[in-house]
C-alpha cells in the first residue's frame, strides 16, 4: 500500500543516508595524503575563525546543527548540493567526450532493465508533459556504441524522487536502457519539475538562514557506461527553465542544456548525444 503523507525532510533525508552507508566506501588514501589534506582541513578552520571572529554562541551553534545534520539524515543532501560541483570538476579533469555534473544522493543501481526504444515504469495517471529523450552513445571516434546502457533517473513533476519520498512508488521514472545496435535509444518519461531541498530539515534552515533559495532547476540524471569506456555521470536540464541560471548545487553547466521541441500533441521531444572516452 501507497504511503501518501507529504514526504519530510528527515524521511528523504532517512532514506538517502541509508541508501549511502548500504555499501561500506573505501578510497585507499595513503597516510601522508589524509594528513597533508586534514592539516589544510584544519587550517581553513584556523583562518575562518580567525577573520570572522567566530564566537562562542556560534561554535555551539555550528556544534548543534552538525549533529542535526546528522540525526535528520541530510549529510548526502548538504554535501551533494554543496561540494559535490567541486569534486565533479576534479573527476572530470582530462576528459574529451560529454561533460559530467553530479550524481547527487537519489541515484539507485539496478533499475528495470528496458529495451532501446521504451516508456520509463510510471503511475497510470502519471502528471506531467510527456517528455521523448532520444540519442545515440558513440566512441571518440563517432562509432556508435551498441552494448552501452544509459541509467536514467528523476524526479516526478512534483519534484519528488522515488525511493526517497513517502509519496512515490518505487521503482518509477528510473531505468536501464539498453541502446540498440547503433548506439541509439528512444526514451518516453514525463517531463520532471525544479526540484526544492526539503526546507523543513537542518539543510532547509542553513539555507533560509543565509538568505539563500533552496532550489534546483528541473533536470534528468544520467549514467551511462559501455566496455571499455569510461563511465559519464551527468545531469542534462531544460533551456529557460526556473533556476537553470541559479542552480543551488551549482551543477549547471552550458552544454547540458536541452532545447526541446514540442509538436502538435503538446509532447516535448528532446536530443542529446553521449560520447564517451576510453577507460
Ligand atoms: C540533491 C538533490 C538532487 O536531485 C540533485 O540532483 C543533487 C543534489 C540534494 O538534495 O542534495
Ligand atoms: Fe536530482
Amino acid at each position: 500500500m501507497m504511503n501518501v503523507e507529504t514526504p519530510t525532510a528527515v524521511g528523504s533525508g532517512t532514506a538517502a543516508t541509508a541508501k549511502f552507508t548500504s555499501t561500506r566506501i573505501s578510497a585507499e588514501t595513503p597516510p601522508e595524503r589524509l594528513a597533508a589534506i586534514a592539516t589544510d582541513v584544519l587550517e581553513a578552520f584556523a583562518t575562518i575563525i580567525d577573520r570572522h571572529g567566530i564566537t562562542y554562541p556560534e561554535y555551539r551553534v555550528l556544534k548543534q546543527w552538525l549533529i542535526d545534520v546528522g540525526e535528520y539524515g541530510e549529510w548526502p543532501l548538504w554535501l551533494d548540493v554543496f561540494v559535490e560541483h567541486n569534486i565533479e570538476v576534479v573527476a572530470s579533469r582530462g576528459r574529451c567526450g560529454s561533460k559530467g555534473s553530479i550524481e547527487g544522493p537519489y541515484y539507485v543501481p539496478d533499475t528495470l532493465h528496458l529495451p532501446s526504444r521504451c516508456t520509463l515504469p510510471m503511475r497510470p495517471d502519471e502528471s506531467g508533459t510527456k517528455l521523448v529523450f532520444a540519442g545515440q552513445v558513440r566512441d571518440l571516434a563517432g562509432n556508435g556504441l551498441p552494448e552501452a546502457t544509459v541509467e536514467i533517473w528523476h524526479a516526478d513533476a512534483e519534484g519528488y524522487y522515488s525511493h526517497f519520498a513517502s509519496n512515490t512508488p518505487d521503482g518509477i521514472l528510473r531505468g536501464t536502457v539498453e541502446v540498440d545496435a547503433d548506439g541509439r535509444f528512444e526514451i518516453t518519461t514525463i517531463q520532471p519539475a525544479p526540484y526544492q531541498i526539503p526546507t523543513d530539515g537542518p539543510t532547509g534552515w542553513f539555507i533560509e538562514k543565509a538568505g539563500w533559495h533552496p532550489w534546483r532547476p528541473a533536470h534528468l540524471h544520467l549514467m551511462v557506461k559501455a566496455p571499455g569506456k569510461r563511465t559519464i555521470t551527468t545531469q542534462l536540464y531544460f533551456d529557460g527553465g526556473e533556476w537553470v541560471d541559479d542552480d543551488v548545487a551549482a551543477a549547471v553547466k552550458p552544454e547540458l542544456i536541452l532545447r526541446p521541441r514540442t509538436d502538435a500533441d503538446g509532447v516535448a521531444h528532446a536530443a542529446y548525444d553521449f560520447v564517451l572516452d576510453p577507460a
